[in-house]
């Protein structure tokens, strides 16, 4: 990287690292073919929505429409969870474990088979960087698919001495941060159990969800057993109050995971809630701090910091501040912002307008709270919804940037001196999703994981997934895991044999 060496006035020398300029490597759109309207998966087919009403889709990197997506009313949620339920009384609970394997293991290769497709699509219509849904939305989605057809005719063994037994028909409903993955999580499991799904993409966000259809019709799988509709929140609550749902799998804000907890109180649907995050990413003194750095900038700008469990309070060892503080401005610095199609990006569009707002308010709330801002001098491009990289130091731990989620590429850096301070700090939230510790000490690493609250903790490294391991969260980041063989639990009744 070439260096420029200027003296500023109080003699103190400045390096500014300039990045090199890459030249842009656009991935194509040609690979991908998006229709220009889509009506919803219901029983193997696709039908119009009974209001006969669409909504647009837009790429929220140049604003423009990519194409039109049903919304599903109250009729049509009925119509999908009365197919979801036939298949399951008729077909998918009687039918083999082993043969059930089969299907998932088809639609986890289709989904490999299509991987560049799915990920370019999945850029454009969400706004994230294509390296990051071609090397990691897509391809842990088909892990995720892989991995639990592997358990569905060994649920014996994932729970020994009982008989295990389906709960019946799951109403799915994601979010727009990863909407293929998402969707992966909450199919999988609920398929290699025995259960049938109605599932509701975010409104921004519906078109792999719609490409998935595509490919569940291509592995064949009986009609009924995954039915996949779309439209906004009240197409999500008519799922929720179905009287014929049996599970509700949720991922997205702790507003409507507390909406939804009401809906069901009293009922007999059991629920899985994923809902927001505030993590603490924790450095002492003894970190390896280069990579320590390199873990908080994928911590909280990977994915525009539109993740749950992004690292976005950061807590640094009195010590070492500034020396990280430093090292963190020159890295955004180097981070590129632009076109998510580009190869070469590094962060890319904020997925809505409504999103952006939320950042940039959370950003004037971080100022007049009197914390300090620092941005990256990036230019964004003028058509879109675009966020500079962004942190704030001298934060104080009761400043709302510290305490609520922003979801979007901020990072608020926080300094302790002491394990007690930092523990009581990390734990001083509402919220318990995930965390991050950086130190070269393996004893201080199980002292402060066993210590702290939240329901994954990352040592040493940020954001790394597997479909073998569990993922949830305490508090008001909601309850019960996905992932691993936790994930199947949530959707299985489980019932002791006597000996
Ligand atoms: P949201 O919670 O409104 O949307 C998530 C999903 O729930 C979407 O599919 C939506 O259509 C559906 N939904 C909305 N209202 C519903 C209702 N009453 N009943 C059933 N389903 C309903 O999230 P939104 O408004 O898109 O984002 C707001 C904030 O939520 C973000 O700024 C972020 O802080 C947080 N969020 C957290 C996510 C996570 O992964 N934990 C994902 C998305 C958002
Ligand atoms: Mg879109």
């Amino acid at each position: 990287m070439p260096k420029t060496i200027s003296k500023k006035k109080n003699n103190t020398i400045k390096l500014k690292f300039d990045t090199w300029q890459y030249a842009p490597a656009p991935e194509s759109k040609s690979a991908a073919s998006i229709k220009p309207q889509y009506d919803l998966f219901i029983n193997g087919e696709w039908v119009k929505p009974s209001g006969n009403k669409y909504f647009d889709t837009i790429n929220p990197a140049t604003e423009e429409k990519l194409s039109e997506v049903a919304e599903a009313n109250v009729a049509d949620v009925d119509k999908a969870v009365s197919a979801a339920r036939r298949s399951y009384e008729k077909v998918w609970k009687k039918m083999p474990a082993k043969e059930r394997a089969k299907y998932i293991f088809r639609i986890a290769r289709i989904v490999q088979e299509k991987a560049r497709e799915l990920a370019i699509i999945e850029t454009l219509d969400g706004g994230k960087a294509i390296r990051e849904s071609r090397d990691f939305d897509v391809p842990t989605a088909a892990n995720h698919f892989f991995y639990y057809a592997g358990w569905a005719d060994k649920l014996e063994y994932a729970f020994p001495n009982c008989a295990t037994e389906p709960l019946g028909v799951a109403g799915q409903i994601i979010p727009w941060n990863f909407p293929l993955l998402m969707a992966a999580w909450k199919i999988a499991p609920a398929l290699a159990t025995g259960n049938t799904v109605v599932l509701k993409p975010a409104e921004t966000t519906s078109l792999t969800a719609l490409k998935l259809a595509e490919i569940i019709q291509e592995a064949d799988l009986p009609p009924g057993v995954v039915n996949i509709i779309t439209g906004a929140g009240s197409t999500g609550a008519a799922i929720v109050n179905h009287p014929d749902i049996n599970k509700i799998a949720f991922t997205g804000s702790t507003d409507v995971g507390k909406i939804i907890q009401r809906a069901i109180a009293g009922t007999n649907k059991k629920a899985t809630l994923e809902l927001g995050g505030k993590a603490a990413n924790i450095i002492f003194e003894d970190a390896p701090i280069d990579q320590a750095v390199e873990g908080v900038v994928n911590g909280i700008y990977f994915n525009q910091g539109h993740v749950c469990c992004a690292g976005s309070r950061l807590y640094v060892q009195e010590s070492v501040a500034k020396e990280v503080i430093r090292k963190l401005k020159d890295r955004i610095e180097s981070l590129i912002v632009g076109d998510p199609m580009d190869k070469n990006t590094d962060i890319g569009a904020i997925n809505s307008r409504q999103q952006l707002e939320t950042i940039h308010k959370y950003i004037k709330i971080g100022e007049a709270e009197g914390s300090e801002m620092y941005q990256s001098s990036c230019s964004l491009p003028a058509k879109g919804f675009w966020c500079r990289p962004t942190l704030f130091t001298n934060v104080a731990q009761s400043n709302r940037i510290a305490q609520e989620e922003i979801f979007g590429p901020v990072l608020a850096i926080l300094t302790f001196r002491t394990d007690d301070e930092v523990i009581e700090k990390a734990n001083n939230s509402p919220y318990g999703l995930s965390a991050g510790v950086w130190t070269d000490k393996g004893s201080k690493i199980f002292n402060m994981t066993k210590r702290m609250r939240a329901g994954v903790i990352w040592a040493n490294t940020f954001n790394k997934f597997d479909p073998s391991s569990p993922f949830g969260g305490y508090k008001e980041s909601g309850y019960g895991r996905e992932g691993g063989l936790h994930g199947l639990l949530p959707y299985l009744n489980l019932n002791p044999l006597s000996p």
